[in-house]
């Protein structure tokens, strides 16, 4: 009975692999998927989605900024994103009397719109399969090094010859772990405008605390525009240029969701890891990631302690705390949900089920020692991935040791050292001085430093740590007694010393700059890391790669006679992704049912004008007071915010266009729920959904409380 069970549940496992809601889907491939996208409910074609002959709505999604995604919402190239993700714009064209990230921004006509310089918006074109190219002349028997030579060199080939027939931009990528390649044209604008953005208390409403979590009330967007030549094409920033006329935008329903909808996810998925063996997801969830979150936590403890104390620190440290408190929670809700639905298990299962059937047939020697290659090492390779973790969330957590990197180069001046470029580093590490100590709390620096050097001490062994760690335990009584030192003696802790030091920098001054005992530190430990841990990790997780490709290339063939109808999905690599699945709460522990959307009620009863996260404005009050939704209101009266749906999704796809059963848009993705973020390594539909901002709100907020009106007009709106 046990055996039957097991066997049952092995099989099980190996079709977990292909529900319906999971996968991150080749938009030039969807056909594999058109049938069952339209027993879920889609009216269309995946002729509509992606075509290579006529318009289509792939022509209207772009990659954002290099990490995130924007759709287009206009015929004059209005571009939707994030509010976090147009957050450096903002924040770049915020001044004193300009606050646009406190007050919010909204051009009221063209030329109000402000230039991003170096802000892109990338455009697929067309993708090919180049798999036969760039694996020309690759054989199986050649050593892992030549592989990746010979692969490098013809990719480089294939670019060449391609790019004397073609004005776009061409990138070669690497799918299914290097089984499959694909060559992909992409337009680049390079005028991207900003145009629009709600003030931070209602574009990052909930801020951390509610970040990764539902029920959530974030009106997470903010509005740019492409401009190109007169002659329509992508160019640089030029007053002469005009709005983007592209060959699709999305119109925009004011139909709202319901539960079991539709829905479907275009965008650029940034990295997933759905097909690692249960070694990796078990040293992942269990090993790396209790370590970074135990760190960041301590860290982001002494942040808090001080930013309570302290308006003028939390405004210091809110871009810090929100940068590493991201990943801190993604990383707590991937832990909780690995054991809760037993992650590790089921790849134990399936790893098992794998072997098995590689044992059934001569033709798949290449993977009888698959599993046991990977546990070898997986195992060699924990201690470095440990002291990368170490390195990175402890040393390098110091502000003033990382800000003394910065002077490295003026440490090695010399009296032969050119005049001019001394001015130009003396001029660059003034910039950067400007920028560190603008945000810089000396007295949480100094905790932070204590608590996470002790740490590192602590926690690895002695063959595993800097030169510097083993300093401070044999020559100083304590931690606190080397950071003490530190803090007295660095010039990098004060401004007006690094001032100072600037001003009156000559080459013979270089010495006492690399004298400088955060300097110093910051070196000792990079070069420890660099001479002792790079060098391995480099050479192990190139033996990880090369079994991962071969593993992956099985559970394709795996899959492929156990589903012979549906493929398999790659991993995200931050290339153009459609994902689909249904609007729907759901259930994330005993008791608690999570309902698909929240409303502008919810606001209310969060608002807390003592909390940063929690203030309400006054106009977005009164609004709600006199309920003047017009149009945007829900059938039932209400002001929809956010919802939730079955859509697999990941970081980069924030910003992503969630569009209806008919192509229309419905929101803009923006986060995940906590419960599901283990779903970048395993998929479970029960808890994996993503969480959008309600395109009504949105609307509700550019034309109601901005009344920015002119740029509704431009919309295509589905009554
Ligand atoms: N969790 C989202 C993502 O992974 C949003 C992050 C930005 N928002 C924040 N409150 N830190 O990127
Ligand atoms: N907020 C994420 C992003 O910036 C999306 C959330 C996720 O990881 O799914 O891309």
């Amino acid at each position: 009975m046990k055996k039957l069970l097991l066997s049952l549940f092995i099989v099980m496992s190996v079709v977990m692999n292909v529900r319906a809601d999971e996968g991150m889907w080749i938009p030039m491939l969807l056909q594999n998927n058109e049938q069952e996208m339209q027993e879920m409910g889609m009216n269309i074609t995946v002729e509509d989605i992606y075509s290579i002959n006529n318009s289509s709505m792939k022509d209207a999604v772009v990659l954002f900024g290099g990490g995130c995604t924007g759709e287009i919402v206009s015929n004059q190239g209005l571009l939707f994103t994030n509010h976090h993700c147009g957050f450096d714009w903002i924040q770049y064209h915020s001044t004193v009397e300009h606050d646009y990230l406190t007050d919010g921004f909204w051009a009221m006509g063209f030329e109000e719109e402000l230039p991003c310089p170096g802000l892109t918006a990338v455009m697929l074109k067309k993708m090919e399969d180049v798999t036969d190219r760039v694996l020309e002349g690759v054989e199986n028997s050649i050593s892992a090094e030549e592989r990746a030579e010979m692969i490098k060199n013809n990719i480089a080939k294939i670019k060449e010859e391609t790019a004397a027939t073609t004005d776009y931009e061409l990138e070669i990528k690497a799918f299914y772990h290097g089984n499959q390649y694909y060559m992909i044209y992409n337009e680049v604008f390079k005028d991207v405008r900003m145009v629009g953005t709600p003030p931070s208390n209602i574009g990052k409403f909930g801020g951390d605390t509610d970040n990764w979590v539902w029920p959530r009330h974030t009106g997470d967007f903010s509005i740019f525009r492409i401009y190109v030549s007169p002659e329509g094409k992508a160019v640089e920033y030029s007053e002469d240029n005009v709005p983007y006329k592209p060959a699709y935008h999305f119109p925009i329903s004011l139909k709202g969701v319901e539960e079991g909808d539709f829905t479907f996810v275009f965008g650029y998925p940034a990295r997933t890891n759905e097909y690692l063996p249960s070694v990796a997801v078990d040293q992942e969830a269990n090993v790396i990631y209790p370590v970074s979150v135990d760190l960041r936590g301590k860290i982001l403890d002494i942040y808090n302690k001080h930013q309570e104390k302290d308006p003028k620190v939390r405004i210091q440290y809110a871009s810090k705390h929100a940068h590493l408190g991201n990943g801190w929670k993604k990383w707590m809700g991937v832990i909780e949900g690995i054991n809760n639905f037993k992650g590790v298990e089921k790849k134990y299962a399936f790893d098992k089920a794998f072997t098995k059937w590689a044992n059934y047939s001569r033709s798949r020697g290449a993977y009888l020692e698959l599993i046991k290659d990977f546990e070898r090492v997986y195992a060699e390779y924990e201690p470095y991935r440990l002291a990368t973790t170490y390195l990175s969330e402890t040393a390098l957590q110091i502000e003033v040791v990382t800000f003394a990197a910065n002077f490295n180069k003026l440490a090695q001046v010399t009296k032969d050292t050119p005049q001019e470029e001394i001015d130009a580093l003396i001029a660059a590490a003034r910039e950067e001085a400007k920028v560190f100590f603008k945000d810089y709390y000396q007295p949480i620096d100094r905790e932070v430093a204590a608590m996470v050097l002790q740490e590192y001490i602590d926690n690895q062994p002695a063959d595993f740590r800097p030169e510097l760690l083993n300093t401070i335990v044999e020559k100083y009584a304590d931690v606190q007694a080397y950071v003490d030192e530190l803090f007295a003696k660095t010039m990098f802790a004060s401004e007006e010393n690094v001032n100072k030091l600037l001003d009156e920098f000559k080459a013979s001054k270089a010495k006492k700059i690399a004298k400088d005992p955060a300097l110093v530190a910051y070196n000792n430990v990079m070069d420890f890391y660099l001479g002792n841990v790079r060098p391995k990790v480099a050479e192990i997780s190139g033996q990880i790669s090369e079994l991962q490709r071969i593993f992956m290339r099985g559970q394709m063939e795996f899959h492929a006679e156990q589903n012979p109808d549906k493929m398999m999905y790659p991993d995200a690599n931050f290339s153009l992704r459609v994902t689909y699945g249904k609007v729907g709460g759901f259930s994330p522990r005993d008791a608690v049912r999570y309902k698909h959307y929240t409303t502008l009620d919810g606001i209310m009863q969060k608002e807390n004008p003592a909390i940063y996260d929690y203030v309400v404005t006054d106009r977005l009050r009164e609004l709600y007071e006199t309920k003047d939704y017009g149009r945007y209101a829900d059938k039932d009266g209400s002001m929809h915010v956010a919802f939730i749906a079955g859509n697999h999704t990941t970081g980069g796809n924030s910003g992503s266009p969630i569009l209806n059963a008919d192509g229309h848009l419905l929101g803009l993705n923006f986060d995940r729920t906590w419960e599901g973020t283990m779903s970048d390594l395993i998929y479970d539909p029960s808890i994996c959904k993503n969480i959008s901002v309600d395109v009504r709100y949105v609307l509700f907020i550019i034309d109601k409380y901005a009344g920015a009106t002119r740029l509704i007009d431009e919309m295509t709106i589905v009554e």
